[in-house]
């Protein structure tokens, strides 16, 4: 410490993240006046069971928590965004697949609300599966998604696009219609195998397709700081990325599936349990970063 630093008192020590970088301070976010335009965000990783399902649903959320008015869209044939959130997706006749594929649904008729306060969603069955080989002779198929969101984006603040586990013209919708991709990547060996070509798919899309296109950035998930593993996978993450890396990071815990057995999110299924608290985080971080409302 060098001679001219304040008593020791009034130096608290510095919090830092899992990769031992600073830990910004995320206060509560103020309250929004007004409502609007959305900034649309992908949860995108085209490997299976990274956690984009579990992302969308607890930082929607948290989102909302914070008052934000938050649409998730699920865009994923398994529903599991919307089970997740208790709509029964499967036994609708109106779902994001009627609105792609038939002009006379309106978005209004399709969107579901939730049993959570600002959480609204556009919900998904297996009918999508259908859409990715029938969007092909659409004309403009790649930005089908985003017509059909723009008559709703005043009502929200954020809308989240939850992407199935593929690169496939859903995604490439997902990420024409949005502002910014998080990419949820789980700390496993091999997490990285695969990244390199979703970020040349996002950076196609961003020349062809979406010029505002931004990385919003990397959520790690699952993370277990008692495992080398683990550490030593995030560690690669911040090597490779930087500042792209969120400070935010996923603990892995069975409280996550436990929620969407009972089809809430963890903020509302266990409020102060850690999974919680994170996600909320990651909420404060990309406000604070300008990424949210
Ligand atoms: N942080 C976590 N800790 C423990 N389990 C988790 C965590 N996040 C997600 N899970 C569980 O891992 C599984 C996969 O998560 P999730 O469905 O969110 O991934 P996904 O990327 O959406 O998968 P898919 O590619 O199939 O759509 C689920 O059973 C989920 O409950
Ligand atoms: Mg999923």
């Amino acid at each position: 410490m060098s001679s001219n630093a304040p008593d020791a008192t009034s130096t608290a020590p510095q919090t830092l993240d899992p990769v031992g970088r600073p830990m910004p301070v995320l206060p509560d976010p103020s309250p929004l006046a007004s409502h609007g335009p959305a900034r649309v965000i992908a949860m995108c990783n085209q490997k299976g069971g990274v956690g984009k399902t579990t992302t969308t649903i607890n930082l929607g959320a948290a989102l909302a928590e914070y008052g934000r008015r938050v649409l998730i869209v699920d865009f994923d044939p398994q529903g599991a965004a919307s089970v997740g959130l208790g709509i029964s997706a499967h036994e609708l006749d109106l779902t994001v697949y009627n609105l792609l594929m038939e002009r006379k649904a309106t978005i209004h008729e399709v969107i579901r609300r939730t049993a959570f306060e600002n959480l609204d969603v556009l919900p998904a069955n297996i009918d999508l599966s259908a859409a990715e080989v029938q969007l092909v002779g659409e004309v403009a198929r790649e930005s089908v998604l985003a017509r059909v969101l723009r008559p709703v984006l005043d009502d929200y603040d954020v809308v989240l696009v939850d992407c199935q586990p593929s690169l496939g013209l859903l995604t490439v919708n997902a990420l024409t219609a949005a502002h910014g991709v998080l990419i949820p990547l789980e700390c496993e060996f091999f997490a990285l195998r695969g990244v390199a070509l979703l970020v040349e798919t996002i950076e196609k899309v961003r020349d062809r397709l979406n010029p505002r296109l931004q990385v919003d950035g990397i959520v790690a998930t699952m993370y277990d700081p008692r495992t080398l593993h683990s550490r030593e996978v995030i560690a690669r993450v911040n090597e490779a990325f930087g500042d792209a890396l969120l400070h935010t990071v996923i603990g892995r815990t069975v409280k996550f599936p436990d929620a969407s057995v009972a089809a809430e999110p963890i903020t509302t299924y266990a409020p102060t349990h850690s999974g919680a608290v994170a996600y909320r985080q990651l909420a404060r971080e990309l406000i604070s970063r300008g990424d949210a409302a």
